[in-house]
Parts: structure tokens; sequence; C-alpha cells
């Protein structure tokens, strides 16, 4: 089976470690703890999606295919294992139950603490598993989720597909001038662009921490968390996060752009060890309510290195305090986006699979030039001023072939079908899906776009013609599964 590690399982050598760990040794508690778990692998660690398949199910299936899991204590419904080649070549993964994440990487959304209903900006979403986790804990509300580089955009919308995400926008700006809307958001996650410096247990080449290009980042940061300030409401919350240990990137961040705008506040997330942001450094003091920042190194809880701080914004003058008209939706298309309410395509979808139609009432479509269709919870809402690239789910695309429901579609409401899908037989069947390979099958169908299904996954689509099921797995979720057996 080839390897399609979402988390790259090597370490530095030794000595590497030691080098780049050097200049925090002062700082760190039981800094000999530090060097030595530096030097092991990093556990693989995942949550459960709750809008597929069950959280019961998820660490049986795996179990009983030879994963050793145990419960992460302090995210419900996440796990890990020490050893995992291949977290993201898995059946379930393919279905989007489950999402593989570092785990201290989940302390981000753990201190910004979505509540529902709420409009969050993730300022610098890509892959996305932080934007994907706010929309789970939030799925009354909005997430906007932005992403400066273009090349990263089509992760951040392969993780809103696989996991069947209707209320995430998509849009990508520089988050350092994201244009100022004339309302402000609940809450702005900032996690940071960064020297990654805490990432080094999966990582065979890691420098030591580079001061011109540690200052590059610093500055950067300092322009994504002063524009995050302008953007939330008075009293709203910020969080700030990176995944490397300098406090140039961290503590020093804060302590220039914070000032009156905002304070830093206390969080708890329980069974979750840190240690306090620092007040002082090479010299350096910092505002004192730094302090409530919260720093995870390797050791306190065997994970990669991060650095977390929640801030409340002031009431001190905003930009514009305008609130967001609540619970209106989308009443006008967006002008620079192209994007329209469409004709939808939901009533054909919902013949052709015997889906009752009622299941959509509470959702709207929308198209992307005159052949691409999105699904979007109307319970979300889309800023007018924002321009954005994607809104919602994928739904479906007009092709030469007649209307195509997409896989992320099928995914999440495929459960739903009465007629027109196809049950595979085997896993020899799902791994030629999965790999997007044509295979002869007696279906009692219609020719045309299918449903496949295999036991409790919802795979996605197919084409039926001549007796042949034709797999329509995108691309971005096709996976050499030989061996899928064990899967
Ligand atoms: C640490 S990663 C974000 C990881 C993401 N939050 C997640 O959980 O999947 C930082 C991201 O910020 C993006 N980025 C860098 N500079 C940016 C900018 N000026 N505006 C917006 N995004 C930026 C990077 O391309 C990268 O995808």
């Amino acid at each position: 089976m080839s390897s399609v590690d979402v988390i790259t399982r090597s370490q530095p050598e030794p000595d590497g470690v030691a080098a780049i760990l050097a200049r925090y040794a002062a700082i760190v508690d039981d800094f000999q703890s530090l060097l030595a778990i530096s030097q092991t692998p990093l556990p693989v660690s995942f949550w459960h999606n709750p809008l597929k398949g069950d959280a019961i199910a998820l660490p049986d299936v795996l179990t009983q295919q030879g994963v050793a899991l145990e419960p992460i204590p302090w995210w419900p419904g996440a796990w890990r294992s020490p050893h995992w080649p291949s977290p993201g070549n898995t059946v379930p993964f393919a279905a989007g139950w489950y999402y593989v994440q570092e785990e201290i990487a989940m302390a981000a959304v753990a201190a910004l603490d979505p509540q529902p209903g709420e409009v969050i900006l993730d300022l610098c979403a890509a892959p996305g598993g932080k934007t994907a986790q706010i929309a789970l804990r939030n799925p009354t509300g909005t997430v906007i989720a932005n992403e400066l580089h273009a090349a990263r955009m089509p992760s951040l919308t392969a993780t809103i597909n696989r996991l069947g995400l209707t209320q995430v926008i998509t849009m990508q700006e520089d988050g350092r001038s994201l244009p100022l809307p004339n309302f402000s958001f609940d809450r702005v996650l900032v996690d940071a662009p960064c020297s990654g410096e805490g990432n080094l247990r999966r990582r065979k080449r890691q420098q030591p921490w580079q001061p011109d290009h540690g200052l590059r980042m610093a500055a950067a940061q300092q322009k994504l968390l002063s524009r995050a300030l302008d953007l939330v409401k008075p009293g709203g919350t910020v969080v700030y996060s990176t995944c490397t240990f300098a406090p140039e990137e961290n503590e020093a961040v804060l302590d220039a752009v914070l000032g009156d705008r905002a304070e830093v506040v206390p969080f708890a997330i329980p069974r979750l060890r840190y240690q306090p942001g620092l007040t002082q450094w090479q010299g350096e003091t910092y505002r004192a309510d730094i302090a409530h920042a919260q720093r995870y190194f390797p050791h306190l809880n065997n994970t990669g290195g991060f650095f977390v701080a929640r801030l409340q914004r002031t009431a001190a003058p905003a930009l514009t305090t305008e609130p967001l008209e609540s619970s209106k939706g989308i009443s006008s298309p967006p002008n620079a986006s192209g994007l329209a309410i469409a004709e939808s395509p939901l009533g054909p979808i919902c013949d052709r699979f015997g889906i009752p139609p009622a299941a959509f009432d509470t959702y709207d479509c929308w198209a992307t030039g005159k052949r691409r269709y999105w699904l979007r919870d109307r319970t979300s809402q889309l800023p007018d001023e924002l321009s954005p690239q994607t809104l919602g789910l994928s739904c479906a695309t007009q092709t030469n072939l007649g209307l195509k429901p997409s896989t992320a579609f099928l995914q999440r409401f495929g459960q739903l079908a009465q007629q027109n899908v196809i049950h595979l037989p085997d896993w020899e069947a799902v791994a030629e899906f999965l790999r997007g390979g044509s295979q002869p099958l007696s279906a009692n169908v219609q020719p045309g776009y299918v449903h496949v299904r295999f036991q409790a996954f919802e795979l996605g689509c197919g084409y039926y013609r001549g007796g042949y099921l034709e797999s329509q797995i995108p691309k971005i979720l096709r996976r050499e599964l030989a061996g899928i057996g064990g899967n």
C-alpha cells in the first residue's frame, strides 16, 4: 500500500534536536524530558466527524483493523495512535468519518470556544482542520475561512467537501489587509504562519530558529493579529496561535500589537498541561497579561509544540460596530464573486435518488458560472462586502451526461437515497472505486449517475452504464487502496 500519510512520521537527528532546542533551555521546565521526547516520533491523532458515521463505531472499525488507539482525554471524540503509518489511507477517511490533526493543534479551537449562531472568521485557514472544528462546534453559525495562497485553496475546499460542511464560506485574501466589512465578527482565529519549530518530531530536517526568517514571520504575524483586532467586535474573542517555540513570534507579537485594543485573558482546557506565556525574554519585558497565554512544550502532553493566546477586544474605538443582521441569510448575490442564487439542482437530484425534498428545507443552492452548484445552510450568513470563492458544500455540476451530484454531496446526504444506489460487494470493489477505476457490476439501477455505498460507508458518485460502474471520485480523494481488506 502506498503511503498517503497526512502526518509524515519522520524525526530529526538527535544533534539537530539539541541544536534547535538549546535556545529554550532556560524557559522550559524539565528540559531533559523535552530533549528526550523530541527524539521520538509523534503519535498520530484524529477526531471523529459528527456529520458522518458514528463516534462509537469509528474506533471499533479502526481497532478491528489493528490500529492501536487511545482516547484523547481533553478533546471528546478524538483519539491518538502511537503507530499508524497511513491514517489517510482508509475507507472511513475517504468517506469523511474523521480528520487527522496534530493533537496539540486542537487547543486553538478549544481556546476559541465557538458558540452557536456566531459568525467566526478563520483568517489563515488552509488546509482547514480548525475551520472544520469551528464549524462543527457552531452548526447554526457561519465560518468564513480565508487563505492567502491560491495553491492551498484546494486543500481547504477538499476538507470542507470530505467532511460535508455546509456553513463554511471560503475566501482568498491577504489576511493582513482583509477588506473590512460593515459589521464585526464574533470571534476570529489567527492560526498564524510561523517558523514551525513545534513540528520537529515529524520533520527529518529542521534548522534552529533563524533570526532573519523568524523576524520576517513576526512582522507578518503582527499585521495579521492587528487586522483580526480590526475585524472582531468589541468584547469579542481573538485567538492567536502558532506552532513555534520562539517568543519573537509569540509573546513579542502580542506585546507589539495589543496596546489598549485587547487583553490577554485566561482560559482553561481541562487535562492539558502547559507553561504560562513569558513576560521576559532575552532582556525584553512583556506586558503582564501575556502570562495568561499557554505554551505547550512536547514533553508536557506527548505532542508537538504549540502556543495559544486568547484575547478579548476592549471597547477601544472600533473601525466599525455594525452588527451583522442576524439570521437573514443571503438575500442577494454577492457581486464580486460571480455567485448567484441558482435554479436549484436539488429537485432533479431528489427525483433521481428518491430523497425526500423536505430534507433540504433549510438549505439553498448557489451557482458559480453556469455549471457548478453549491449547497449552503440557510442559517449561515454572507457579508455582502466580502467576495467568496466557495459557498458551502460542492453540490453538483452540469455535465454533457446530465446533472452530476458531487461525491461530497452524496457522502453527506446519500444515506437518504432510496433508489439508484449501488452497494459494492466487497473490499476489492471498494478499492477499485476509490482508485477511480471502472468495474463490471450487475446492479438494479437506471443508467446514469448513481450513489455508491459499502456497508455503512457512503462512498460517493459513480456512473453506471452497460453493466459497468465508473467511479466519479474526485482526484483529490483517490487512494491507492491495494490491500484494503486491512482498512
Ligand atoms: C498554520 S497554517 C494554518 C493551518 C490551519 N489553520 C489548519 O488548522 O488547517 C497558516 C496558513 O496561513 C496561510 N497564510 C500565510 N500568510 C497569510 C496571509 N497573509 N493571509 C492569510 N493566510 C496566510 C498559509 O498559507 C497557511 O495556509
